[in-house]
């Protein structure tokens, strides 16, 4: 039986990719603060370990750790953002999103992938953004983290290029989930009277490109021509323009 581990299973994308391979017969550890959601996949699917920890801490992200150095699936989903101008934000806020959104991730991944070389096989799934490909204005401590998870998924994934191991940064833009209210982005252009994708589509795309073993997966024609569209753009421009997406409608 393959085992998988998902962190932010408690919610959005974590939750449906995590419910997706349970359906599958995927030993699941699942992993979020808020219990509840977890507790209905344990219910759901015959083997599912919870671990009710908060990656924004050393101790708890030592305890995931443990259990990551064990799978064949690693899934670093749990991330946030938040929305404000970088001076008002809380510094607090600022080193708990770099803390769950980088140094999480890159722990986990550290601790999964030597048993992964050594079996000659397995997958790590990094949840990026489109938020990666550019500086994001008002969202900037959170564009930079995921420029952070898409680099460093780069650099490994070609580390590791030939093993049998894959690693995966997968580039959403914007979906429907309990991102928008934890951001308090709601009202911004990206996102304010627009139809957005579901997290159970998304979900599907992040494990099909984990599955095809793509280095870089963004989902979307838009966000495709985005993502290609910003290496001739000139960054003045592209600063300007993310300043317009993300403010106010
Ligand atoms: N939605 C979008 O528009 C969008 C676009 C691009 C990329 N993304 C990325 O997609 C990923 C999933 O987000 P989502 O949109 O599905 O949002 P979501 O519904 O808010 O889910 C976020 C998950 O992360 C977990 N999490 C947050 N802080 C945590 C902490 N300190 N410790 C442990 N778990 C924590 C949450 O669990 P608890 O609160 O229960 O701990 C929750 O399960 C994130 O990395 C996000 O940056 C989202």
């Amino acid at each position: 039986m393959a085992t998988a581990l998902v962190t932010g299973a408690s919610s959005g994308i974590g939750l449906e990719m995590a419910t997706t391979l349970g359906q599958e017969g995927v030993e699941l550890f699942v992993v979020a603060r808020t219990r509840g959601p977890l507790e209905e996949l344990a219910a759901r699917f015959e083997k599912v370990t919870i671990i009710e920890a908060d990656l924004g801490t050393a101790e708890g992200r030592a305890e995931v750790a443990a259990a990551a150095s064990k799978v064949d699936i690693l899934i670093n989903n749990a991330g946030f953002g938040e929305h404000g101008a970088f001076a008002s934000m809380p510094t607090g806020r600022v080193t708990q999103m770099i803390e769950v959104n980088c140094v999480a991730l890159t722990e986990l991944a550290s601790a999964a992938l030597p048993a992964m070389l050594e079996r000659g096989s397995g997958s790590i799934l990094n949840i990026a953004s489109t938020a990666a490909f550019q500086a994001g204005p008002t969202m900037a401590v959170y564009g930079a983290t995921k420029a952070y998870v898409l680099s460093l998924t780069e650099a490994i994934a070609e580390e590791v290029r030939g093993s049998g191991v894959s690693v995966t940064a997968f580039c959403p833009g914007a979906f429907a989930s309990g991102f928008q209210d934890a951001a308090h982005i709601g009202e911004s252009r990206l996102v304010k009277d627009r139809k957005l994708p579901s997290s159970t589509q998304i979900a599907a795309e992040a494990l099909a490109a984990m599955r095809r073993k793509d280095v870089v997966a963004v989902p979307g024609l838009m966000n495709k021509i985005n993502a290609v569209s910003v290496r001739f753009t000139p960054r003045p421009v592209l600063r300007r323009v993310a300043h317009y997406v993300l403010g106010a409608a």
